[in-house]
């Protein structure tokens, strides 16, 4: 298997080909790329000088798989090249999550959907993914009717540009500024760009994804993303609606026993998830677990993972691990 990283110098890119190695994914040849301005630099990988190809070199050598984090322009642009060279694509730009014949997976909900025709593949959202990790099998027991969301995300969820304005601050230097007002001791209630209805686009991809992922368009879901002074990690607060009363025990117990879930929550303990813990782990993290104090169908909870694995490079990856372990691709292993 011919494995390519389009965006390779980026922060997502750079994690993708740390977690491809860390879970052991068999490729014959790595074959790394980026824009024109890094085209011939040289990374070690795993011991192993690679050299940036151009993505119009990578095309020649006709990857089996590309994972791609190069913005959503050059999505457009290179993943239909790349499919219809019968290579399967894994984009985690925005590009193509909405278009009704590209999947939009979770492995964790629906990787069911992918087959041998899904050349192109999306990669959701980062804020999406960790909400429906956890929201999913509460649905298939009780019946998700309604979410409510505020998030307090991260700057590496805006890529290097966030991270530069927020060290730059600290430390009192000038760099580029992502955002529209300081970052550091602030938190900004604006993601994205407004939409005409007050909305911004941050906040509707968590209304339209989580829709399209968990196959509920009737779902209803409002959303407030906030962006706050955290390197790494984004937490959710997150209020469920369910056409069945809820069981806290039960609720505890399926969060438990779900796929990427780790519940921490002991109030007693001082134990519930954080950024700083979600840290450079795959799984999502679920806490505060609490009734609602007016509902006996509704519940309150924490999620937090690292947006930039599981909400970005890990569900990359996942994705291409679903379709190697159901023989999707030939990983010739
Ligand atoms: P480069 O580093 O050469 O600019 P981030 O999201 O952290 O900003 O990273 C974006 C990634 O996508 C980088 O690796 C960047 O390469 C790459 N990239 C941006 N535009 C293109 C393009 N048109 N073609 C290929 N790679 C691109």
């Amino acid at each position: 298997m011919k494995l390519a990283i389009i965006g390779a110098t980026g922060l997502v890119g750079r994690k993708m080909i740390e977690v491809v190695h860390q879970r052991n994914i068999p490729y014959t040849e790595l074959i790394l790329s980026a824009s024109e301005r890094s085209v011939n630099k040289v990374y070690t990988v795993n011991n192993h000088q690679v050299r940036i190809l151009s993505v119009e070199e990578v095309i020649k050598l006709k990857p089996d798989v590309a994972l791609f984090s190069a913005g959503a322009e050059a999505s457009l642009q290179y993943a239909p090249i790349f499919a219809g060279q019968g290579c399967f694509v894994i984009d985690n730009s925005s590009a193509w999550r909405m278009n009704e014949n590209i999947p939009l997976v979770v492995p964790e909900v629906n990787g069911s959907v992918l087959n041998i025709h899904s050349l192109i593949i999306a990669n959701p959202n980062c804020s999406t993914i960790q909400l429906v990790v956890a929201a999913y099998p509460l649905h298939l027991r009780y019946g998700l009717k309604r979410m409510i969301i505020s998030t307090y995300q991260s700057v590496s969820g805006t890529g290097m540009k966030g991270i530069n304005q927020l060290f730059g601050e600290r430390r009192q230097v000038n760099v580029e500024k992502v955002y529209p007002y300081p970052i550091d001791m602030n938190c900004l209630p604006h993601g994205g760009k407004f939409y005409d209805n007050g909305y911004t686009t941050e906040e509707i991809k968590l209304v339209e994804e989580s829709r399209k992922i968990m196959n509920l368009p009737e779902l209803e879901v409002s959303a407030t993303v906030v962006r706050v002074p955290v390197v790494g990690g984004h937490s959710e607060s997150v209020n469920l609606e369910f056409e069945k009363d809820i069981d806290m025990a039960e609720v505890t117990e399926i969060l438990k026993n779900s796929a990427g879930i780790v519940v921490q929550d002991d109030p007693a303990s001082n134990i519930y998830p954080m950024p700083l813990t979600s840290f450079d782990r795959d799984e999502v993290f679920v806490g505060r677990l609490r009734k609602d104090l007016y509902r006996n169908n509704g519940l309150n909870m924490w999620i937090v993972a690292d947006n930039v694995r599981k909400g970005a490079a890990t569900n990359a990856v996942q994705i291409l691990e679903y379709l190697i372990s159901n023989h999707i691709v030939d990983a010739g292993a």
